[in-house]
């Protein structure tokens, strides 16, 4: 049966919607099917062609649930469902039909306090850093700041996905064709944290860029314990 993803938060632009394009696209660069799941009625459905993945309007209740129906059905399909900020009944519900719940946060005090928030109350969600500052110092600042206010949830902190500008070419309505290099080993490398923790079968060999990310990645994460 299909998994499905929801990336969630109470806070608002976070960076769940770029993550949602990102995963999806590595996904599909590494093979794996997936269909990104778009559910706030302040956003427009992008359009597919191009990208590694479809994507699919859930923006009422019915459709969500049609959506949500339809990938279950298929053998082998990922959905990545896209939540919106500010909504936490909505992020409640999300929650209870997903396999695996990321709730991305960037580098603020403010994103800290929320994510907190957020990971006591969905005790099965992992977070995950966004708009990670890639300057040395700054990293380095804000890797101190998880390590102090994230001490207890340590475990269930994922690697990075850095400040990449690039990253914003996937929320245009329509992608030009050929993404830039260091966007698509980003897209990789989140797509793999997934794999390993859904531990996807994916077929190893069968496509020959696959491996690449892992090379490409950043080092993970250093959170003091
Ligand atoms: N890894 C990244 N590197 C650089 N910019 C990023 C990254 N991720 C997100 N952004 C930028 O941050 C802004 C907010 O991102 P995004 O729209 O994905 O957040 P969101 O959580 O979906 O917001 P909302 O709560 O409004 O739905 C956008 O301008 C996006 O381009
Ligand atoms: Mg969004």
């Amino acid at each position: 049966m299909a998994d499905i993803i929801c990336v969630i938060g109470n806070k608002g632009g976070t960076g769940k919607t770029t993550l949602s394009h990102m995963l999806c696209q590595g996904m599909g660069l590494l093979g794996q099917r997936s269909v990104c799941v778009l559910t706030d009625t302040h956003r427009e459905p992008l359009d597919p062609a191009g990208r590694r993945y479809l994507i699919a309007d859930a923006r009422s209740r019915e459709a969500l649930a049609r959506v949500t129906d339809k990938i279950r059905s298929l053998k082998a399909w990922l959905g990545v469902i896209d939540g919106g900020g500010n909504r936490t009944e909505m992020d409640r519900r999300l929650y209870e039909l997903a396999d695996l719940v990321l709730l991305p946060f960037r580098d603020s005090h403010e994103d800290l306090r929320t994510v907190i928030r957020d990971l006591e109350m969905f005790p099965r969600a992992y977070a995950i850093p966004t708009q990670w500052p890639t300057n040395a110092w700054q990293r380095e600042a804000a890797e101190n700041a998880v390590a102090q206010l994230l001490a207890s949830h340590r475990d269930r902190i994922l690697d990075p996905v850095f400040s990449l500008s690039a990253s914003k070419i996937l929320l245009q309505k329509q992608v030009p064709a050929g993404l830039p290099t260091p966007l698509a080993n980003a897209c990789r490398a989140m797509a793999h944290q997934v794999v390993d923790l859904l531990q996807l079968p994916l077929e190893e060999g069968i496509i020959p860029w696959q491996g690449a990310a892992r090379q490409a990645a950043a080092p993970p994460m250093a959170v003091a314990a």
